[in-house]
Formats: structure tokens, C-alpha cells, sequence
């Protein structure tokens, strides 16, 4: 009842807007024929046909998240691979060491390439909406998308030559 008379009388926000201020606020959960449209959205999957486009609508979910949501957490073992739609997060490689990733960036593939734990700490910065592919799927998603091993390769290589530049300077 608390609740409720604080929703009423304004001090308990109950609208996602206000209660973050700042933050896109993202639409209702969306409806199985709209997840090509996020598809296509993704720089990296603009050259697929629309068979391919099916077939990774069938293997991936379209989620969304609050500011804040921690998506994966340093040392936690790994299953799921993640691309932002949406929205914008932040990485914690290290606590002198953060990135930020955006729309069409990716994150989690080290855990499902290697199996190890999670490199780093990766948090939602604003609402966020992603692409999410388990380590079941991750497979598959790299057979129907040349372009993906592709780009997983160069972002792996960039960061192994960042990592060393940091530990030679
Ligand atoms: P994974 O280790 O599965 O989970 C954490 C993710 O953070 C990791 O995969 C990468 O996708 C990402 N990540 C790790 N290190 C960096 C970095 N130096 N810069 C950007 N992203 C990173």
C-alpha cells in the first residue's frame, strides 16, 4: 500500500523515464517478425541475404537491458556472445584500463573462443538493446557470417598488440 501511495502522490516514480533520467528508454519487448529489422540495424550483418537474415533471427534473442545491468562479470565463466543494437556499455578491462562499446560493437567472444572466464567486467552505460547468441549458436553465426570471424580476428589482434604496448611501456 506504501507503494502504491507513493506512485500516487509522485515521490515513487513509476514511469522508466523518470526513474532514469538521461537514459533511452526503450519500446516493449518486441515481437518475433520485428527482430530482422534489428538484424539489419547491425553494420556487420547489412550484406547478408534475407535467408541468412532468417536464419540468425532463428539462433539469436533480442534482449534489452537497464543503465547499470552488468553483462558480464571478470572471472565468471561464459556462454553467450553479444551484439549492441542499441545503447552503449562500458568495459572494465582493468581499473586503470575502461572502454566503451556502441551500436554494432560486439562483446563475450573470448569466453565462448577459448572457453576460459570473462576478461573483463562489461555494464550496460545506458538502456541497452542486444543481440544475444549462445555458445551453442556462436558456432553457426560464424559459419553464416564470414564477415563476423573476420572481424573478431582484426578486434583479437588489436587488442594482444594493446596489451603488449601497455606491458612494454
Ligand atoms: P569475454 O572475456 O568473453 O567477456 C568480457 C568481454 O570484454 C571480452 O570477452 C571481450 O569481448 C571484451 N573485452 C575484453 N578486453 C577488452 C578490451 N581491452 N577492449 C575492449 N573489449 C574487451
Amino acid at each position: 500500500m506504501e507503494i502504491v501511495t507513493r506512485m500516487m502522490d509522485g515521490s515513487l516514480p513509476y514511469d522508466v523515464k523518470e526513474a532514469r533520467p538521461g537514459s533511452p528508454v526503450l519500446g516493449p519487448p518486441i515481437r518475433r517478425d520485428e527482430k530482422i529489422e534489428h538484424l539489419q540495424k547491425v553494420p556487420m550483418f547489412r550484406g547478408c541475404s534475407q535467408r541468412q537474415l532468417r536464419a540468425l533471427a532463428r539462433i539469436t534473442e533480442v534482449v534489452e537491458e537497464p543503465a547499470g545491468k552488468v553483462l558480464t562479470r571478470a572471472g565468471e565463466p561464459g556462454t553467450e556472445f553479444f551484439l549492441i543494437v542499441d545503447g552503449t556499455a562500458r568495459v572494465e578491462v582493468s581499473p586503470q584500463k575502461h572502454g566503451r562499446l556502441g551500436p554494432g560493437d560486439f562483446f563475450g567472444e573470448m569466453s565462448l573462443l577459448d572457453g576460459g572466464p570473462r576478461s573483463a567486467t562489461v555494464v550496460a552505460e545506458t538502456a541497452i538493446r542486444l543481440l544475444v547468441i549462445d555458445r551453442r549458436n556462436f558456432w553457426a553465426l560464424l559459419t553464416e557470417v564470414p564477415r563476423l570471424t573476420q572481424a573478431l580476428l582484426v578486434t583479437l589482434s588489436r587488442r594482444v598488440r594493446q596489451a603488449e604496448q601497455s606491458l612494454n611501456s
